[in-house]
């Protein structure tokens, strides 16, 4: 009993360092196939770095089940074309400004116009054309709050671009925590363990400056209040730097373009489900690869990939894919996406509605509001055209203008007539346009098999164009490091140290 047991010990023991030695070997080869569900900004994203990463020769698919860039779109009106989705764009966001040099496209700046914050009955904060007088409001209501929060978003900034430093040495984190941590550290994680507003409190901001300032930049950028978690609740307040800007001729042609770039070849249809299929193949070994089924309008279909990255929110109404016979099992994400509608009017504002005298044109360019029951809105704003050009400054002399008009529910038509005077085209967009963020946050998985990979898990931080495209590279290195087996380049510590070292 016992040599022959030990005997078999041994062989068994040789099997399986032989096989691990055949399955090492085996991955060294390049992927064969790549899948991509999701042709927005992350999906698109992750389809051009994924081709810098593992080569020309991989064939890359991307699935679309709607239009290419997703949640980046635009709608037309009265023959001009606006930003519907997800419009603008922070200066320090590297890859956006990267894909937009790199694909020949042009930025541009939407103009600054004045901003008044209503809270349902006067404006408790309203600029003014002088930039002085703005600034003794600012220091008269709300003394140094200002100046703190910049320096407070500067500080998250400075530590929030070391991501890029990271992705270019090629590091790549496992979860959405770890790349979190590596930017920013026990800080950073925390943040999405508390609301914005317990965040600020911790920082020393006044709780007037929350709600007359912070609650409005949080409802036109998430539609919800300062509950959101930290990290998207700053992420949000970036989004009140200046320098704000945006891709000429709509935000949607960078999806475009890395599309184009990527040699990836677009398939327009439905992914229902990614199984995991195992064959033996010539040579006596087994072959593990992922089935991809699909629908589309020339009937079903399905293809076989070695790496699957989903671009999309896996929410039931949103991506409602199935992961049948994974063991342990992958869970759908049924955390709720938030609902916003977007409703676009050609109009006169209803100067009286917001307590001027109604024989005056509206005088504001933006009206954000506080947190009012009185209000079914969350902000109103006038819109200039994606393509440049096209009567840029005429629009502004004139009170009839396209305004973008924000809100939970679909708008109805009375509040739509206390609104505006007069109107005459009317566009709604209605989005599941981000997660409900609901602190303390968990992350969903970015792995969530051997070769399936969850780019939107980044969503549950703060969701935002330039969040997207950093997931994708990461994914794109994270699965390339797996692939081949460079375990060095996965969740390493003290990057900031080790990179100082490396110019
Ligand atoms: C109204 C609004 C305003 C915003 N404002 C800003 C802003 O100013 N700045 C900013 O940075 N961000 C903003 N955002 C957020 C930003 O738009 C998103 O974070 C970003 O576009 C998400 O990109 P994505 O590629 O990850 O997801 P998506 O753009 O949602 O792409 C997913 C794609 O997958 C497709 N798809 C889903 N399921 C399947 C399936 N089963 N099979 C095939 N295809 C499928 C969808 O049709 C979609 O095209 C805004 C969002 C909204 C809605
Ligand atoms: C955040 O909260 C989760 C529980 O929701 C906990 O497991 C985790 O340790 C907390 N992290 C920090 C940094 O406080
Ligand atoms: C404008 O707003 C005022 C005040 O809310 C309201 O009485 C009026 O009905 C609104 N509509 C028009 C067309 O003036």
């Amino acid at each position: 009993m016992q040599p022959s047991g030990a005997v078999l010990f041994m062989l068994s023991g040789f099997v399986l360092s032989s096989l691990r030695a055949v399955v090492a070997l085996q991955l060294r080869y390049p992927p064969n196939r790549i899948a991509v569900v999701g042709a927005g900004i992350g999906g698109t994203s992750a389809a051009y770095f994924l081709r810098e990463k593992f080569g020309k020769d991989v064939h890359i698919d991307v699935y679309e089940k709607e239009e290419v860039g997703g949640r980046l779109a635009t709608i037309e009106m009265e023959g001009k074309v606006y930003e519907a989705g997800g419009s603008v764009i922070h200066p320090l966001n590297l890859h956006m400004k990267t894909f937009v040099k790199e694909l020949g496209l042009n930025a541009r700046t939407p103009s600054g116009d004045l901003l008044g914050i209503y809270n349902g009955d006067y404006f408790v904060f309203q600029e003014s054309e002088w930039s002085i007088i703005n600034l003794i409001k600012m220091l008269w209501n709300y003394g140094l709050n200002f100046l703190r929060m910049h320096m407070w978003v500067e500080d998250i900034l400075d530590r929030f671009m070391r991501i890029y430093r990271y992705q270019t040495f090629d590091y790549s984190f496992s979860t959405t925590e770890a790349l979190l941590h590596a930017m920013g550290g026990s800080d950073f994680i925390g943040k999405l363990n508390m609301t914005i507003d317990e965040a600020l409190q911790k920082s020393g901001f006044s709780q007037r400056f929350i709600d007359d300032i912070v609650v409005p930049a949080m409802r036109v950028n998430y539609c919800q209040g300062v509950h959101i978690n930290g990290f998207v609740g700053a992420v949000s307040l970036a989004g009140t730097s200046s320098g704000l800007w945006a891709v000429e001729g709509g935000n949607n042609l960078i999806c475009k373009g890395l599309l184009y770039a990527s040699n990836a070849k677009l398939i327009q249809g439905t992914v229902t489900s990614v199984q995991e299929k195992v064959r033996p193949t010539k040579s006596g070994n087994t072959a593990r690869r992922y089935e991809v089924t699909y629908a589309s309008d020339k009937g079903p279909g399905s293809d076989m990939y070695d790496i699957v990255v989903i671009a999309t929110p896996l929410n039931k109404e949103i991506g409602n894919i199935d992961f049948p016979g994974f063991n342990p099992p992958i869970q759908a994400f049924s955390r709720p996406y938030q609902q916003t509608v977007a409703t676009f009017v050609h109009g006169r504002v209803n100067s009286s509605f917001f307590g001027f005298p109604n024989t005056s044109p509206f005088p504001l360019a933006a009206v954000l509001t506080t947190d009012s029951h009185k209000l079914f809105f969350r902000s109103i704003s006038s819109l200039s055209p994606a393509t440049s050009g096209s009567e840029f400054g005429a629009s502004k002399t004139s009170d009839l203008r396209t305004w973008k008009i924000f809100s939970p529910e679909v708008l109805r038509d009375e509040e739509l007539h206390q609104l505006f005077v007069s109107y005459s085209a009317v566009n709604v967009k209605k989005w599941l346009a981000y997660p409900k963020y609901n602190p303390p946050e968990k992350m969903p998985p970015i792995i969530l098999h051997r070769g399936i990979y969850y780019l939107n898990s980044i969503e549950w931080a703060a969701s935002a164009m330039e969040m997207s495209a950093i997931s994708a590279k990461n994914v794109a290195l994270l699965s390339y490091h797996q692939w081949y087996e460079k375990e060095d380049q996965i969740d390493q510590e003290d990057l900031v140290e080790r990179l100082k070292s490396e110019l």
